[in-house]
């Protein structure tokens, strides 16, 4: 790390990468910079964190820019830069217009910030994920999206919810695709080790795993302008830090599979360890074989996008 001081990046300083900054900040995890094709919408954010500081009583330094320059040294890039989607919109919808954002700022990341791990945001993550990889030429394992922490949150939400307890005691579990095809495992999920399949009948489990792959539409849809962010941007957060501090936490995160689970040459979300280096290792659960199945159609979903509109 650059003279051992720590530096994070946000591309986007808009919902979704603000929120991250500030979530950043806050947590002291060092210097952060956010940047924007708008450069007041950066410098503008920047400045009423750094003022945020002095009432929460963080000091870290938040500067905005539009210049790539400013991202140097940085050793996470997190990048939030793109469409959201509006209601009736598929995430899917937004791979054109943020393919083109994802060149231009992968070439900017590329040539100011080699070293750094990426951690992606933009929709449609795992396509947005891949696209990044190719167009950087970083490692595979540099290179990783945010989408389970988020869905795993929301689906501890929702059976906090029905059990009536707190959050902080369930620990869920969703991998695969973000989007319509994820895969919530409630074999995997406990509340506090006690298996959730003892705390709820099998149809509260079935209506919370639908609630959980389209919690992302049912904000949309509140919104009516925008797709939820508050989520989001933590999540992202706690992936850079885990990989600032070397925590190597164990999260759902979209990583390339180069064999794992039966696939190749995809990226998609299963456990990880994350830490300084991005992920470190992947960790194969053992799955039954309908939970393989709907975790690989989720892959052959995203690989058939990346083949015929991607053109890889
Ligand atoms: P937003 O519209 O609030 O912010 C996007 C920002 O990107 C804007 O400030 C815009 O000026 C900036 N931008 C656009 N082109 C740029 C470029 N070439 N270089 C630098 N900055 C550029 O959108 P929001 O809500 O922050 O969402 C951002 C992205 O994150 C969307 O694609 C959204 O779908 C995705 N998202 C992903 C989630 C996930 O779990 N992976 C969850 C929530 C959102
Ligand atoms: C979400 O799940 C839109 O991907 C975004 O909220």
């Amino acid at each position: 790390m650059a003279n051992g001081a720590r530096k994070v990046a946000v591309i986007g300083a808009g919902n979704v990468g603000a929120t991250c900054a500030f979530v950043l900040a806050e947590r002291k995890v060092g210097e952060v910079v956010l940047l924007d094709i708008y450069e007041g919408f950066a410098k503008g954010k920047a400045l009423d964190m750094s003022q945020g500081g002095r009432v929460l009583n963080y000091d870290g330094v938040v500067s905005g820019t539009k210049d790539y320059s400013d991202i140097s040294g940085s050793d996470v890039v997190v990048v939030t830069s793109g469409f959201p989607r509006q209601p009736g919109m598929s995430r899917e919808d937004l791979i054109g217009k943020n393919a083109d954002i994802i060149n231009q700022v992968g070439n900017g990341i590329k040539d100011h910030a080699p070293d750094a791990v990426i951690v992606m945001v933009t929709n449609p993550l795992d396509l947005m994920t891949y696209h990044m990889q190719k167009i950087t030429g970083f490692p595979e394992k540099r290179v990783v999206g945010q989408a389970g922490i988020l869905d795993s949150a929301r689906m501890t939400h929702f059976i906090s919810e029905a059990v009536g307890c707190s959050n902080e005691d369930v620990q869920a579990m969703v991998l695969g695709g973000h989007g319509d095809t994820m895969v919530p495992l409630p074999r995997y999920t406990t509340v506090n080790g006690i298996p959730i399949t003892q705390l709820l009948d099998s149809d509260e489990i079935e209506a919370i795993c639908d609630r959980t792959a389209s919690g992302g539409g049912e904000i949309v849809k509140l919104l009516e302008r925008g797709s939820a962010f508050y989520a989001p941007g933590s999540a992202a957060a706690i992936m850079a830090e885990s990989i600032l501090f070397d925590r190597k936490r164990v999260l759902p995160c979209s990583a390339y599979l180069n064999g794992e689970y039966g696939m190749e040459d995809i990226y998609i979300g299963v456990p990880v360890i994350l830490g300084k280096d991005g992920v470190e290792r992947i960790l194969e659960l053992e799955l039954e074989p309908s939970e393989l199945e709907s975790l690989q159609g989720s892959g052959a979903f995203y690989k058939e996008q990346l083949s015929s509109i991607l053109g890889y």
